[in-house]
């Protein structure tokens, strides 16, 4: 591996460790770009992005890298022998991720013996069995980067505690169907007022909650007393309090150092699908402010009868969409006849992608709403391009994100559900807010207040900014404290 550096010369190479899912690969793309960008001394900065695959055969297990165009970061081909996205549940999907802890041990050796040794890893909080082992195991510093908001860290740092809630309690709350709407918590330092529905449960393929839950206590556990620090996508004015608490009191120091949010492509790409850039053509052409853009994400399902409320409710608004409808989106409707369904009866207003290069959507000044699922990325891009966002939470950390949209940032609207034990939305509901958002005062009220927000967040990376002085605090502790490599000449060789 040529490394192209001198004898001598002192570097901090990175081992970035992501989770193997969509809305996590991304972020953590970002951050290393962050971290080029804004290393001090650049050129003693190394990133080495790991790129999971799942290996053809048992023989098939050799890395293979790829270098980004100025060097400073490579990619690493590394296998992931029970890798797939269609395991049966998340307790499964954890317990394959233990299986690449040997690999990362090779990995790491091969470094020693033959490139920049590994000095610092950067990984996905999802990731910290078996990261944080391998670290400590070979004294590397490690840096947990948690992909979503700063409240939901919160809300796992209070359930580890187990004083002010405990995953009992939580347990109780999210089951209890009958009792969707009651209060969950009022006066939680650093929370906003959260009802049972808006905690986090993981009923997908299958219910995982309880798994999740414990799975995320035991990794933030592991993170507050054994990583370096821990990194989030968010900024002080967009989650004060809990931004506020976290870096009070926690054991690990916590940077809050977002919003990453650039685009990326090319050698530094982290989407799983191809994106339609058709679209972006389409949106050329529709007046300023018009087009719905309407995506669930990467993993969400609609049901057959939520999807047929949903576009009714679309048609009926009258309003222009550009529509994701992901293949696996809806259950028991193919991708073709869901897609010619929905044009055959836009009249012209609608387009439908696969897959949208998002951030560009949400940049164009043809968009003027989002409806969303509200995952921690989605919600963030918004906010960054000063996109209201109609929210259709489905499960996981999006109901939480909702309610701070609809609440505390009042930049958004949130259907009523009724039917399904709370789950349906009526088409007439989703026509009435479609309006509301799109043509209606209030929508105009809510456009104000996501252009304000995406204001502050530009202003965290200007100078005195709050994310960038706490990046400079962060490179300047990853710069003093965590251990340099020095360049040997055997390490210089290929
Ligand atoms: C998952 C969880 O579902 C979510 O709750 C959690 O907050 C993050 O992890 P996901 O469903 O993938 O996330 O949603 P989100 O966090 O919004 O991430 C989706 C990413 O895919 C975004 O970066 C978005 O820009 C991108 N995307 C989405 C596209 O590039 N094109 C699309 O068409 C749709």
């Amino acid at each position: 591996m040529a490394t192209h550096t001198t004898e001598g010369e002192r570097y901090l190479h990175v081992l970035a460790v992501p989770f193997p899912a969509q809305g996590h690969l991304t972020p953590l793309m970002r951050f290393c770009k962050l971290l080029l960008k804004h290393y001090q001394n650049r050129g003693s900065l190394r990133v080495t992005f790991l790129d999971f695959y799942p290996p053809n055969d048992s023989a098939d297990h050799s890395f293979s890298f790829k270098f980004h165009h100025d060097r400073l970061l490579q990619r690493v081909r590394f296998p992931f022998p029970n890798f797939s996205q269609q395991l049966p549940s998340l307790q499964t999907f954890f317990d394959s991720l233990l299986c690449i802890e040997s690999g990362l041990h090779q990995l790491i050796q091969f470094f020693n013996c033959h490139g920049l040794p590994v000095t610092c890893l950067v990984t996905d909080f999802m990731t910290t069995f078996p990261t944080q082992d391998v670290a400590d195991k070979l004294g590397i510093s490690r840096i947990a980067l948690f992909t979503l908001s700063a409240s939901r860290l919160l809300l796992i740092n209070y359930a580890s505690q187990n004083d002010t809630f405990s995953i009992e309690q939580v347990m109780d709350a999210i089951n209890s169907t009958e009792r969707r709407d009651e209060v969950f918590c009022d006066s939680v330092p650093g929370l906003p007022r959260l009802l049972n529905k808006d905690l986090p449960q993981f009923k997908h393929i299958t219910d995982d909650t309880r798994t999740v839950w414990e799975f995320a206590n035991r990794s933030w556990k592991a993170c507050n007393s054994r990583a370096h620090a821990v990194v989030l996508n968010t900024f002080e004015e967009l989650e004060p309090s809990a931004c506020g608490l976290l870096s009070d009191d926690c054991d690990v120091p916590v940077y809050d150092v977002g919003l990453w949010i650039e685009s990326l492509s090319g050698d530094t790409s982290t989407s799983m699908r191809e994106e339609d850039e058709r679209c972006i053509g389409w949106l050329d052409q529709q007046p300023t402010s018009s087009v719905l853009y309407i995506s669930f994400g990467s993993t969400t399902m609609l049901s057959k009868g939520q999807f047929e409320a949903l576009l009714h409710g679309v048609i009926d608004s009258k309003q222009r969409f550009l529509w994701v409808l992901r293949p696996g989106l809806i259950d028991d409707i193919d991708y073709c006849s869901a897609s010619k369904e929905i044009i055959s009866r836009s009249e012209n207003r609608g387009f439908v992608v696969d897959w949208a290069p998002q951030l560009r959507v949400l940049s164009h000044s043809s968009v003027g709403g989002f409806l969303s699922h509200c995952g921690w990325n989605s919600t963030i891009e918004s906010i960054a391009n000063g996109v209201p966002i109609l929210c259709w939470p489905y499960f996981a950390d999006q109901h939480m994100n909702a309610r701070f949209i609809v609440d505390e940032w009042r930049m958004g609207l949130q259907f009523k559900h009724t039917g399904e034990g709370g789950y349906l939305v009526e088409s007439y509901e989703i026509e009435t807010a479609i309006r509301s958002l799109m043509e209606g005062k209030e929508g105009s009220i809510l456009r104000k207040n996501a252009h304000a927000l995406k204001q502050k967040s530009s202003q965290c990376f200007e100078s005195s900014g709050s994310s960038l002085l706490k990046l400079d605090a962060l490179i300047k502790d990853m710069e003093t404290s965590i251990q340099c490599g020095t360049v040997s000449s055997s390490s210089c060789k290929s």
